[in-house]
């Protein structure tokens, strides 16, 4: 079997900067293009900032023809600096963190009140809008707290476009059918396992992330909205490398560094369940229909081959070293070179 994609996305990703993009930056070019976070220290907040970035990001990506995705870390900017946005070459849209809920967020947002004149123009310029959507309640239970705010999004920004970042249960599944207005990003990890895979048996700090992986009945309802084509559900890996040194340590950081695997895993978790022809609206398709996204024009072959190498147990370049989910396993798909 073979599946072969048009100009695949990756709707959230983690490139970080300096040498350890230099490490992971490579290891998505297989992707046409890629929604790129802004929880760099210190975050990107600045229109400056961010096209200074995109300059690392594309010069971190050699000379792959890969489109990077910009997103401003959300402050509450007037509409002078988002018309300054709007007309920057690269830019995507604004990501919202609750302050202090993942990895460089403690800049974020305490109360939503401080956002709404910055929202109403979103909606009013069509810039879309990224929400880290967890609450600081138990950690099971923070997505399922939000999904009210979401809701209050929804209803009060009616044309503002409102993606769900990496959702992770059933009921966010479900939100998605109540609000046009709303998309959902879905990562490798959350249509794959469940808490038990992270803490069930001896703990697995590469498997970590925010939010939480949950119950295998949420599990089951994001692969069923991936494998069934779902328009507004979209790709986005939410790969986040931390050197490992942070990751198997006491007080392990959260993040799932997937970039080098996540198209052959999908293409065969697509296939197991008979649905390889749905891959191509997950992994592009509907990102493009809903953002109108115009990325590099690619394809990328995929068979149900293994490759003859392993997955590395850990990449290691410029002084970094990290270590990727399904390390040392061998993938029963790959993708043909
Ligand atoms: C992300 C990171 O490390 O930047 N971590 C994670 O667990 N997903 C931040 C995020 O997207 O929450
Ligand atoms: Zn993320």
């Amino acid at each position: 079997m073979e599946i072969t994609l048009q100009s695949p996305l990756d709707m959230h990703l983690h490139l970080r900067d300096g040498d350890m993009m230099k490490l992971v930056a490579p290891l998505s070019s297989d992707f046409a293009g890629a929604v790129v976070m802004p929880n760099l220290v210190p975050p990107v907040t600045t229109v400056a900032a961010l096209e200074a970035y995109r300059g690392r990001v594309l010069q971190a990506m050699q000379s792959c023809p890969f489109t990077p995705l910009m997103t401003l870390f959300f402050t509450p900017l007037g509409e002078k600096e988002l018309e300054h946005a709007l007309s920057t070459p690269g830019f995507f849209g604004m990501k919202l963190y609750p302050a202090g809920i993942t990895t460089n967020s403690e800049g974020g947002i305490s109360n939503l009140a401080e956002a709404e004149r910055t929202l109403k123009l979103m909606e009013e310029m069509g810039i879309p809008l990224l929400v880290h959507g967890e609450s600081h309640g138990f950690v099971l239970d923070r997505e399922t707290e939000f999904l009210n705010t979401y809701r209050q999004l929804a209803m009060r920004y009616p044309k503002l476009r409102i993606s769900m970042e990496h959702i992770t249960t059933a009921a966010a599944v479900s939100l998605l059918d109540e609000f046009e207005n709303l998309c959902a990003t879905v990562t490798l990890q959350h249509l794959l396992i469940t808490l038990d895979d992270v803490a069930g048996g001896l703990l697995q700090p590469h498997l970590f992330c925010k939010p939480i992986a949950k119950r295998p009945e949420d599990r089951d309802a994001l692969l069923q909205a991936a494998l069934d084509g779902h328009p507004r559900l979209m790709f986005g890996s939410d790969s986040a490398p931390h050197p490992r040194s942070k990751k198997e340590a006491c007080g392990c950081a959260a993040g799932v560094f997937t970039a080098p695997v996540a198209l052959p895993v999908l293409a065969s978790l697509f296939a197991r369940h008979g649905a390889l022809d749905k891959l191509q609206a997950f992994v592009s398709d509907n990102a493009r229909a809903l953002y109108g996204i115009r990325a590099t024009d690619r394809t990328i072959t995929l068979r149900d081959e293994p490759s003859s190498l392993p997955v590395p147990s850990c990449y290691r370049s410029y002084g970094c070293e990290v270590v990727p989910m399904y390390a040392g396993a061998t993938l029963p798909w790959s993708i043909v070179r």
